[in-house]
Formats: structure tokens, C-alpha cells, sequence
């Protein structure tokens, strides 16, 4: 594609999610002003990578993990959901853990939350390709409850080498579950959203889940805000 194609290509993204967001004008000059919110750093376990710690690529990590049954969730579950994308991403996406499309397919965010998060990183100019994306729990919680504190336990150390190897320069928490487990807060997330966080020296931007954003739309104006800020940081 030639460049000029592209940029035309990624202005349709971000009018089409604009257009999601209810919003029929554009104002390009507030987006330029937004100022970046100061990094605040959080307390985060250094969580142990143990069986992951000598990985040196997602395939050794893959490996490692093989037919995984550390814990109960590999009872119910079809398959194991990895994670996507590019293992040099500048951006690395976490969710909760896998519901029911992403267990029958074995790769995260594909159902309805999902093509709401493909419309976000399309608006951001991204491909699913260019970056990565991950949950907190590899295997679909049933019913699509909670991961529970073992459960997280178990599996978080896979991630966590996930995310040393790719070495984002921003990582996104999609909801409540990713943002405390990962940063290892009781904070909530609507107390956190739009503010930078570290983990391990790595900026960290806690948003809305887009399951929370399907239920309520409301909340996708403030989500855009927040990765107009992520999209900022990457290009200081
Ligand atoms: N919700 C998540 O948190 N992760 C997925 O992969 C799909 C839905």
C-alpha cells in the first residue's frame, strides 16, 4: 500500500470507531493539545517467572506450557489461548482470560469484545498483526467468571515472560482483572483509567474492557481518550 493509501486507509479507521462513539464532527486540534497525564509509578509484585524464567522466545514459552494443567480451568477448556501478534509489538493489549469464542478458536479477542478492540487498534492506525495481545489466564474461566487468585497465580508468570521478551514501549490493561493482577492493585479501574502506570519501567495505561464498553457506550469516548494518550506517548 502507498503511504497516501495507508494514511486514507487509517483516517477511515478513526472516523468509522468515531462514528461508534455517536460523535458526527471531528475535532482534530483537541486531540494535538491533550496533554499527557504525569506517569505515576505503582507497586507491582516481582512475580517469579519460574518454569518461564530461561525462555528465550513466545514459541520456548509455548512450549513450557505445552498440554498445561496446573490448574482446574484446564477441565472446561477447548483450547489454550496464547496470544497474538507481533513479538516485537510496541503495544501489548491484555485482557481477562478467553470466553467462548476465543476458547473455541484458541486466540484472544475474536468475539463481539473483540471486534470492538480490532476497531480501537484499527483507529490507532494498527493492524491486530502489529500488535500483541494476551490475557491474565490462558484457559476460559467457566461461564465466563472471574479468573480466581490461584488461577491467576498459576498462569500470570507466562505473561509476565510474554511481556519481558516483547519489551512494549506501553502496555494496555482492558478492564479491572488485567490492570490488578498486572500491577498488583486493589485500586478500581475507573480510579486508574487514563493514568499512566509502570510496570517494570514499562508505562501502563488501565482503560475500560470492551465488554464494559458493549454495555455501556457511554465509556468509549473516555477509552479513545485514553489510547489518544497511549498513541502520544508512543510517538514522544
Ligand atoms: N475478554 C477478554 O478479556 N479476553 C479475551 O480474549 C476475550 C474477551
Amino acid at each position: 500500500m502507498s503511504d497516501k493509501s495507508e494514511v486514507l486507509e487509517d483516517v477511515k479507521n478513526l472516523l468509522e470507531y468515531a462514528k461508534t462513539l455517536g460523535m458526527t464532527e471531528v475535532a482534530a486540534a483537541e486531540a494535538q493539545s491533550m496533554e499527557v497525564s504525569k506517569d505515576t509509578s505503582s507497586d507491582h509484585k516481582i512475580v517469579n517467572t519460574g518454569e518461564a524464567a530461561g525462555a528465550n522466545s513466545l514459541q520456548d514459552i509455548n512450549d513450557t506450557i505445552g498440554d498445561c494443567k496446573r490448574c482446574k480451568l484446564c477441565d472446561g477448556r477447548n483450547k489454550i489461548v496464547f496470544g497474538v501478534g507481533d513479538p516485537n509489538a510496541d503495544i501489548m493489549f491484555i485482557g481477562e482470560g478467553p470466553g467462548r469464542d476465543e476458547d473455541k478458536q484458541g486466540e484472544p479477542f475474536v468475539g463481539r469484545a473483540g471486534k470492538l478492540l480490532t476497531k480501537i487498534i484499527n483507529a490507532m492506525g494498527f493492524e491486530r498483526k502489529d500488535v500483541y495481545i494476551a490475557n491474565i489466564v490462558k484457559c476460559r474461566p467457566p461461564n465466563n467468571r472471574n479468573p480466581e487468585p490461584d488461577e491467576v497465580e498459576t498462569c500470570i508468570p507466562f505473561l509476565i515472560k510474554q511481556a519481558e521478551l516483547i519489551k512494549p514501549k506501553v502496555i494496555v490493561c482492558l478492564g479491572s482483572v488485567a490492570t490488578q493482577n498486572l500491577l498488583n492493585t486493589e485500586s478500581k479501574i475507573s480510579a486508574l483509567r487514563g493514568n499512566f502506570q509502570k510496570w517494570q519501567g514499562i508505562p501502563v495505561m488501565p482503560t475500560y474492557h470492551p465488554a464494559f464498553l458493549l454495555r455501556n457506550s457511554n465509556m468509549k469516548k473516555p477509552v479513545w481518550e485514553d489510547m489518544q494518550k497511549v498513541m502520544k506517548k508512543l510517538s514522544a
